[in-house]
This record gives C-alpha cells, structure tokens and sequence, in this order.
C-alpha cells in the first residue's frame, strides 16, 4: 500500500512525471480537503498527491483546510509526507531559487484551526513539538540531494506567516532578530497537523523571492514565479532519487 504522500504547493498544483492512476473524493470530519487525492506512480513507486492550493490553485494559505487535507492523508494509511512550498528569503546566502529543509519553525499566523485535539477527549493531549520536523525523512532528503547533486539548505528556520499579504520590511526584520531564516505562508498549522496525526513529516521549501526589505527591487508575481520553476525542477530531481533510494 502507499506510504508516501506529496503535498504541492504554489506552482506545484500538478506533479510532473506523475503517472496518474486515480483519483478520490473525500469528505472529513473537517470538511473539505484542497481536492481530490491523486494515487499515481512516481519513477516506479506508488505515491499520492495533494496539491495545497487546490487543483486551479485558488485556495490562498490562510482558507487552506489543513486539517482536512492531513486527516485524509492519514486515514488512507500514508506514513510519510513531503511538503514542498514556497518560502521568501531572509538569511542572505539563500538566493532566491535555492532548496531549503528547515529544521525549525516558529508560528505567526492566527486564527487558524491548529488543531485536531479539540473535542471528543478522553484526555488533554499536548504533544512533543521540539523536532518540528520528521529527523528521519529530513536526513533521506538531504541524501537524496547530496547523492543527485542538487544543492540544499540542510536546516533553517522557517517563519510562518499569516498571508496572504506579503510581510512588511519591519515584521521581516523582528522575523530575523526572532532568528527565521525563511518566511512562508503554509507552514502551520500543517506541520504541527502532521505531528498530532504521528505523520513523518518534512519540508522541502524552495526560496521564491528575497523575504520584504532585502531584496532590491519589489517583489513581484512573475519573479515569483520564475524562481520556482526553477526550484522545482530540483524538487523533482530529489524526489526521483529519494524514491530510487527506496523511501
Ligand atoms: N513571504 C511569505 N510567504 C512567501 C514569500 C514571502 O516573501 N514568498 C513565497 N512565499
């Protein structure tokens, strides 16, 4: 059975390579996840795909329904989940275009539904969030980079941000001295989401733009954009190895 999921993010809405097999509606206790699940074959191994966005890429960060998406992952028996997203930069040796697999995360978005232990309890339950990330699928991609030559940021920390506006150079500027290297908008609740449901969970950002007030010019769509295609064709890149690598 598949183990294995992606979720897509911005310019990620469909996995190129992805021999697609089917697809499921679901419906969940939470709503409605972002689309359909696709079940498909990635250079030989089963995977499923979940574009965060939705299919037309019309959901933004903030009306993502995070727990939607994560309870159908794991209710279909996945273990393990790659999130691939869009980060500005902060820290400045991350040239927009690089990989980035943060280890840390500190959250600022709000009002958000940030968790699933909310009613039905038979006990409070608080769970361990020192490691944000899954240490293990982190190390695997990681090796999988190093083993496909693709260049990554083998840590950082990611600041979650509320969306969908861009930040201002000053709440960039407490991000940093708060000591984030990377801004993104999807971060949280899905990677704490992913902890309460026991999910192996790790981020493979790919740095879009320099984060408000560090760039010199204006952050714009297009140069969005364009640093993410070029980004993601490294994602591909590794998530090809890592699956040759038998993860
Ligand atoms: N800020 C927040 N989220 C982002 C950015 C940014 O600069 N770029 C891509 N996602």
């Amino acid at each position: 059975m598949t183990e294995l999921a992606i979720i897509g993010g911005t310019g990620l809405t469909r996995l190129k390579g992805l021999e697609i097999e089917r697809r499921e509606v679901m419906h969940t206790p939470y709503g409605e996840p972002s689309g359909a699940i696709t079940y498909g074959n990635l250079c030989g191994k089963e995977v499923v795909f979940l574009p965060r966005h939705g299919y037309g890429h019309t959901i933004p960060p903030h009306m993502v329904n995070y727990r939607a998406n994560l309870w159908c992952l794991k209710n279909k028996g996945i273990s393990k989940v790659i999130s691939i997203c869009a980060v500005g930069s902060i820290r400045e040796d991350i040239v927009p275009g690089t990989l980035i697999i943060p280890d840390q995360i500190i959250d600022y978005t709000w009002s958000r539904h940030h968790t699933l232990f909310e009613k039905d309890l038979t006990s409070v339950t608080h769970i361990d969030f020192t490691e944000p990330y899954c240490q293990e699928m982190r190390a695997a991609l990681i090796s999988a980079a190093r083993d496909a030559d693709v260049r990554v940021i083998e840590s950082g920390t990611y600041g979650a941000s509320q969306g969908p506006r861009l930040e201002s150079a000053a709440e960039i500027n407490r991000m940093e001295r708060d000591g984030c290297h990377i801004v993104g908008m999807t971060g949280m609740p899905e990677t704490a989401l992913a902890r309460e449901l026991d999910l192996c969970y790790a981020v493979c950002a790919v740095s879009a733009n320099w984060a408000a007030g560090r760039g010199t010019e204006p952050i714009t769509m297009e140069m969005i954009d364009r640093n993410i295609a070029t980004g993601l064709e490294q994602v591909r890149t590794i998530l090809e190895q890592l699956i040759a690598s038998g993860c």
